[in-house]
């Protein structure tokens, strides 16, 4: 069957540039013939780690809701936005919670990591720390990142970059991974037979 991708947009405000840019990775990864669960982290309501809370109730609904969707697909796509040069709190709690379920759920998936920032550099920095407990928890994070810069000027009104050489980039990046992630899904398939 197609190849199924979480898209989740990890910042919580409804006007989420990341949230924009997580919708037109959907739509031109539906184009391309992949079957595409688009989320917002909005979804997955949860308490900051706490491990007493853990340990008295078990891993938060929010979190193994997200597990869950996780779960369902091949691989996923995180538009995240940069706080602080660094992750936002909002994701890296959420991959905490999430990280603390067996079997661990981020191991061995494929994702792909864009951001969106108002500044010049595009929240790359942001992209480049959200590798860290990502790596660290075994997904295979893709090498290459799409970050768009000045984005709230970023999109037109039809939700596609402004900039035709950026939406085409955006495009081969979105492409590429997809054809990565099929090639490793259809290998592990042979292997298992
Ligand atoms: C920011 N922002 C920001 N942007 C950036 O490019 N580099 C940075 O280091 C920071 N730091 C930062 C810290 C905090 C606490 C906030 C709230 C914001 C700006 C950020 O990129 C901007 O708010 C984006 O619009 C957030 O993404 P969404 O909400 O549009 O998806």
């Amino acid at each position: 069957g197609p190849l199924r991708v979480l898209v989740l947009g990890t910042a919580l405000r409804t006007a989420s540039t990341n949230a924009r840019l997580a919708s037109l990775v959907s739509r031109m990864m539906t184009e391309a013939g992949a079957d595409v669960d688009l989320a917002s982290m909005r979804e997955f309501d949860m308490p900051l780690y706490d491990g007493d809370a853990e340990a008295a109730h078990g891993v938060p609904d929010g979190a193994l809701a997200l597990r869950d969707r996780l779960e369902r697909c091949d691989a996923f796509v995180l538009a995240s936005p940069e706080y602080n040069a660094s992750v936002s709190g909002v994701v890296k709690n959420a991959i905490d919670w999430v990280s603390r379920v067996r079997p661990q759920p981020f191991k061995t998936k494929h994702a792909l990591l864009v951001s969106a920032s108002p500044s010049l550099v595009g929240g790359n920095r942001g992209l480049w720390a959200l590798r860290v407990p990502l790596e660290h928890l075994g997904t295979r994070v893709y090498p290459d990142m799409f970050s768009l810069a000045s984005a709230h000027e970023g999109f037109a009104e039809d939700g596609q970059l402004t900039d035709p050489a950026l939406q085409e980039r955006l495009h081969e990046t979105v492409t590429a991974f997809l054809h990565l992630v099929e090639a490793d899904t259809r290998y592990v398939c042979l292997q298992r037979r």
